[in-house]
């Protein structure tokens, strides 16, 4: 269903979010690495358990209304994340596990960017530039033509322009309509004051 122009009723105790696609279909170069950056390295994570990755996923994007993965039973989630064709890797600073990388190599030729981010204390350190660029190596590195990722009005406002910065083309723009996650337990009730909870 194509949606009316104007605007459309949100039910109260639902959010809803502009998606926007965006894709690479060729390798380009690389942006600088920012300085500092030999203050982190990327960890392939062999054997993601689903306690982890929550864990990880909920310090980077609580603020960020990330709770679809919090929402998949136990057995989807490890499916998913110890899947043969999606590499899994940290971002590390000072040993400790502070970024996310999901490449999801499922469908021939492709690499979706499934998820991508830092904690808050790296937001705006460069942290987000690195990581990006070891993910471009090694998605480029595989037999792929496309490299792909969305985002949603949900995420740090940086993140739409910094991944045009770095290459990709938006193609697609939808709209997510879900149960406010803070309402069930999902999430806390306190995090994502840019989306207030509306019941
Ligand atoms: C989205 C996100 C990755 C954007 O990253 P960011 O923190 O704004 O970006 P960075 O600080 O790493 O880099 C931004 C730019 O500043 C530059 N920079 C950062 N620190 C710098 C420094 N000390 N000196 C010089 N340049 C610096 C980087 O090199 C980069 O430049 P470029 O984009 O021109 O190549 C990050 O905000 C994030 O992870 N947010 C939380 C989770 C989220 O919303 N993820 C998106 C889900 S789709």
């Amino acid at each position: 269903m194509i949606l009316p122009d104007g605007y459309s009723d949100i039910p109260a105790g639902k959010i809803a979010a502009i998606v926007t696609h965006l894709e690479m279909t060729e390798r380009l170069a690389i942006r600088s690495d920012p300085p500092g950056a030999n203050a982190w390295t990327l960890r392939k994570v062999a054997h993601p358990t689903t306690d982890w990755f929550r864990e990880l996923y909920s310090r980077i994007g609580a603020e960020w209304m990330w709770y679809a993965r919090l929402k998949l039973p136990d057995a989807e989630l490890a499916a998913k994340i110890q899947s043969p064709g999606v590499d899994i890797h940290a971002l590390m600073q000072n040993g400790r596990d502070e970024g996310l990388l999901e490449l999801d190599f499922r469908q021939a030729g492709a690499c979706e960017i499934g998820m991508f981010g830092v904690t808050a204390h790296l937001v705006g350190t460069g942290a987000g530039r690195f990581l990006m660029n070891r993910a471009l190596e090694l998605a480029w590195s595989r037999d792929v033509q496309r490299v792909w990722l969305h985002t949603c009005s949900f995420d740090h406002p940086s993140a739409l322009s910094f991944y045009q910065r770095s290459g990709f083309r938006p193609f697609r723009r939808q709209i997510v309509v879900g149960d406010d996650p803070r309402l069930d337990g999902t999430a806390p009730r306190d995090v994502a004051k840019h989306v207030p909870v509306i019941e």
